[in-house]
């Protein structure tokens, strides 16, 4: 009580697109009855009815956020219904924060300070022993609802952090192994069965090196792989999962700032063909997705900048600064805002298009370079000043942090690819922009605007 569970998972309902139930209040409105009015007639009867309440809603098809009462935790029942059949949070707020919040309320609970107290102790223990994850605000608990862990030093914690008992498969690129593969490989101690290396770069994400990969795995279906890499590694990893005996669980360990703040987030997995990338995939969502940014430390300037041009496109959608946070910080938000996109709308049929804010120029222009000589990264900057430009915002921020040049491709194989694009619908293009409240997806835009700002890109 006073933990601002009622407010988080309000919140929380909102940002996952979820409904949220309030059991007490159910049991309010079926018995007729107000909660004091039951208990005055023994607290075992009221449990009882909180359990049938929980046994109902526990075991509907799909998901909501359920918001229980703060004594629900002594029944053994609900212990058990949580373990089993839901991902449970808890708000572990301190008890003096908790006891300011209620103190003078008519709360029962909140008359005696000495009996809050022995009660709060009393039932930390319990929130332990059910709670798969601990949050304090909006961003923790999606996080946790989403099954992603943002902390610094989680690779040396990872044995522990990796769902279930099972062996462990850990597949990573050679150069991203040579630096944290042992640690890796200690934490996992006793549950690692077996290591993987995929080739560097787009490279794994090849029919060739998945068919290797697959057919040296031993895992059974009680295994999980954890892929430790940069969006290519886990790209790769994860469709190897999701196909791998028809499906294994598998964990993202994400160790590039693309993939910590966009590429392992949000199931969709992914190998390319010589037709272009990203042809073939499924969306298998991880079990858990371990981010921990002391990994960036090692990671080079240029594949920084690599994942500053997703950082500018996630600040720009959420509205936020988000490039001015410290690694730490930007991780979590970055991450956090892409996983409440992801739970409202994990199949991208709709809303998650939005990540593609600057991606449709960015596509063109490597296209038209061939891959070669032309970043992802750098395209993304270029394409976030068109989508800017188009959406009559200013581009002076995006000039100043991410200094993107004009390339020298040829203008008619980039106007060419940008036609070709999939998010043409008939015959006109269809773009992400930015609003006054906020991003719009399938925006359609006269062919003359946008080859107007493609050309400007362009040296
Ligand atoms: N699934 C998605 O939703 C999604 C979203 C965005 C991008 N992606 C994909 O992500 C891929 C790009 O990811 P990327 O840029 O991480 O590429 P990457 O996996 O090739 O990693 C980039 C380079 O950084 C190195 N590296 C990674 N972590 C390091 C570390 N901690 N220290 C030192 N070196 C490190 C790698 O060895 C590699 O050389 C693309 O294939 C893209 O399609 C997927
Ligand atoms: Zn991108």
């Amino acid at each position: 009580m006073g933990a601002g569970k009622t407010t988080l998972s309000t919140a929380l309902a909102e940002q996952a697109g979820r409904q949220r139930m309030d059991v007490d209040r159910i049991i309010e409105e079926t018995s007729g009855q107000t909660i004091p009015e039951i208990f005055a007639a023994g607290e075992p009867a009221f449990r009882e009815r909180e359990l049938a309440v929980a046994l109902d809603l526990l075991g509907r098809p799909g998901s909501l956020v359920l918001d229980f009462g703060g004594g629900a935790i002594t029944s053994p029942a609900i212990r058990e219904l949580l373990r089993g059949r839901a991902t449970t949070i808890w708000l572990d707020v301190d008890v003096d924060t908790c006891w300011e919040r209620i103190r003078g309320s008519d709360r029962p609970l909140a008359q005696d300070e000495t009996e809050f107290r022995r009660l709060f102790d009393e039932r930390r223990l319990l929130y332990a022993s059910v709670a798969d994850a601990v949050a304090e605000d909006l961003d923790g608990v999606v996080l946790a609802a989403a099954g992603v862990v943002v902390e610094r030093g989680a690779l040396r914690r990872l044995g522990g952090l990796v769902p279930g008992d099972g062996p462990v498969a850990l597949v990573s690129d050679p150069h991203v192994a040579g630096i944290h593969g042992m640690d890796a490989q200690l934490a996992l101690g006793a549950r690692l069965a077996e290591t993987h290396e995929l080739p560097p770069g787009e490279e794994a994400k090849t029919l060739a090196a998945l068919d290797r990969l697959w057919q040296e795995l031993r895992l059974g279906r009680a295994g999980t792989i954890v892929a430790l890499g940069g969006g290519c590694t886990t790209d790769a990893s994860g469709f190897a999962a999701a196909a791998y005996l028809r499906g294994i669980p598998w964990v993202p360990v994400p160790s590039s700032l693309v993939a910590q703040v966009d590429a392992a987030i949000g199931g969709k997995t992914a190998i390319d063909l010589p037709q272009g990338k990203n042809l073939v995939g499924a969306f298998h969502w991880p079990v858990r997705t371990l981010i921990d940014p002391a990994l960036l430390e090692t990671l080079p300037d240029a594949q920084r900048r690599e994942g500053m041009a997703e950082v500018v496109k996630t600040g720009l959608l959420a509205g936020e600064p988000l490039w001015e946070l410290s690694d730490d910080r930007l991780v979590r938000r970055c991450a956090a805002f892409k996983a409440a996109l992801c739970l409202r709308d994990p199949f991208d049929k709709g809303e998650r298009n939005i990540l593609n804010l600057g991606h449709t120029f960015a596509h063109a222009l490597e296209t038209a370079a061939g891959y070669d000589g032309l970043t992802h990264g750098d395209a993304v900057a270029l394409g976030l000043l068109a989508a800017l430009r188009l959406s009559g915002r200013d581009i002076d921020q995006v000039e100043e942090i991410l200094r993107p040049k004009p390339v020298r491709v040829d203008r008619e194989r980039a106007w060419a690819a940008m036609r070709r694009d999939k998010k043409t619908v008939d015959g006109e293009l269809r773009l992400v922009l930015l609003g006054d409240d906020g991003p719009r997806w399938n925006v359609a835009v006269p062919d003359a605007d946008v080859r107007r700002e493609l050309d400007l890109l362009i040296d």
